[in-house]
């Protein structure tokens, strides 16, 4: 039977960073007009405060804590999505490459994974979630209708977040940048719990030579396949 936190569809849409996850899933909600997951803001925010407040990454009272207790509110603006804490915009704070590096190291600690999971679970609502992130659908959405997991190379994926990070008025370095690209791929790969990797019954689309026009419409063909093909896709956990 469908529970409350599995009675909506789920798309997954997972992969490394500059692989335009957060861009392809912004437009297939819209499309569908369903709700989205932007799960690495999670991450970023929790690190973030970590930060502020001196706990580290071995701290694991005061992380389990910090997600329990953490108060992110995510809001829509004609820019993209902004992140807010406690009444204050910390966008500009953590959509920088330095807060996706801590974001990353913070990401590895399974209290800080465990303490998000209903969080992120409880996001799915009628009438559906596009979630994207590393884990979505090997762990978060295990039953998600549809999984994508998008890729491209390092230097092409470079390339779109030096772009990205320019257009938002970030001072940022090329040569810099895939090295911290490459640094932050590595670990977010290798690390023991829920790694970036795709799930078994992920479709892998590489976006290296496709620009974001062509991939929304590879995706959005999959997801309308995949809901006309009249499956029932509730309860499947
Ligand atoms: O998607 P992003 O670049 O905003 O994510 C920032 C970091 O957060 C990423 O390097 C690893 C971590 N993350 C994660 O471990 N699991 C997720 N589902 C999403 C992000």
């Amino acid at each position: 039977m469908p529970t409350v936190e599995n009675s909506a569809p789920v798309l997954a849409i997972d992969g490394p960073s500059g692989t335009g996850k957060g861009t392809i899933a912004g437009r297939v909600a819209g499309h569908l007009g369903w709700h989205t997951l932007d799960s690495g803001a999670l991450y970023r925010a929790i690190a973030y405060v970590a930060v502020e407040n001196d706990i580290t990454p071995d701290d694991t009272l005061e992380l389990e804590n910090l997600t329990r207790t953490i108060a992110v509110e995510f809001v829509h603006t004609a820019d993209g999505l902004n992140i807010w804490l406690d009444g204050r915009d910390i966008t500009d704070h953590v959509r920088s490459e330095s807060g996706g590096k801590r974001a990353s190291i913070y990401a590895k600690i399974p209290v800080v994974r465990d303490g998000l999971l209903s969080r992120q679970r409880q996001m799915r609502t009628a009438p559906g979630l596009v979630a994207d992130g590393r884990d979505m659908g090997t762990v978060v959405f295990p039953d998600a209708f549809l999984k994508v997991f998008l890729d491209a190379s390092a230097s092409v994926r470079a390339h779109r977040r030096y772009n990205q990070l320019k257009a938002k008025g970030f001072d940022v370095k090329l040569r810099a940048l895939e090295r911290e690209i490459a640094d932050r791929d590595a670990q977010d790969r290798s690390r023991t719990v829920s790694p970036l990797i795709p799930a078994g019954d992920a479709i892998v689309l590489d976006t290296s030579e496709k620009g974001i026009g062509q991939v929304f419409a590879e995706v959005r063909k999959l997801v309308e396949d995949r809901l006309a093909s009249g499956q029932d896709y509730l309860g499947q956990v």
